[in-house]
């Protein structure tokens, strides 16, 4: 048998996502393992969810450090030292600098809480309720050195229905999400398999 595939997640938040892809692995749907969590939020409810199941933490404070280029290094170790194969990128919201692309470009993956190209960057939901659109969505792509603009892999529309709220389309969204980013990352796995 082959060795499993090995994620790390990193996020900032609630882990909601990262929760998501456990749960589709303990389900056996996907073929994978997290083996490690890169987080820069010492309060990020993530934390807890991720000691709760026993996986390493790698906490950092961006502060700590003279730039981006120093904390990068760092993380890079971490990831040497578990064999990490597969970035995902869990409501980490942080860009992510020529440190990370330059050792995991094109195995380093994003989710974003709208239908890229439209509304990028901060706060998606609300940017798509401001616009007024009837439509919004998920996009998962692949990292590239700019604010969620690297190449598209998967997408899926949400109705906006009228009168939602930020809260009512978040959690549509999140649904969708959930169901998306794991499945997404169990195809680009097996894509790789055949190599
Ligand atoms: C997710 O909805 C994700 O799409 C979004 O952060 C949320 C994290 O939720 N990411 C971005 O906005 C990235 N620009 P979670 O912590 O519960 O997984």
């Amino acid at each position: 048998m082959s060795a499993k595939v090995k994620l790390a997640v990193f996020a900032s938040g609630s882990g909601s996502n990262y929760q998501a892809i456990d749960q589709s692995i303990r389900a056996g749907e996907l073929d994978a393992e997290i083996v490690l969590l890169v987080c820069d939020q010492p309060n990020a409810k993530v934390i807890s969810r991720a000691r709760q199941n026993n996986l390493p933490v790698f906490l950092f404070n961006p502060n700590d450090y003279q730039d981006k280029a120093e904390f990068e290094e760092e993380i890079v170790s971490e990831l040497k030292a578990y064999q990490v194969d597969w970035i995902i990128l869990a409501g980490y919201m942080r860009l992510v600098g020529a440190t990370l692309l330059s050792q995991y470009q094109g195995r380093m993956i994003n989710i974003h809480p709208s239908l890229l190209p439209a509304f990028p960057g901060l706060d998606a939901i609300g940017q798509a309720l401001e616009a007024g659109v009837k439509v919004s969505g998920v996009t998962i792509h692949y990292i590239d050195s700019g604010m969620d603009t690297g190449e598209i892999i998967a997408q899926k529309a949400v109705t906006v229905e009228n009168e939602m709220t930020h809260d009512e389309l978040q959690t549509a969204i999140q649904h969708v999400e959930h169901e998306l980013y794991p499945r997404t990352i169990q195809q680009l796995i097996s894509e790789g398999d055949s190599f």
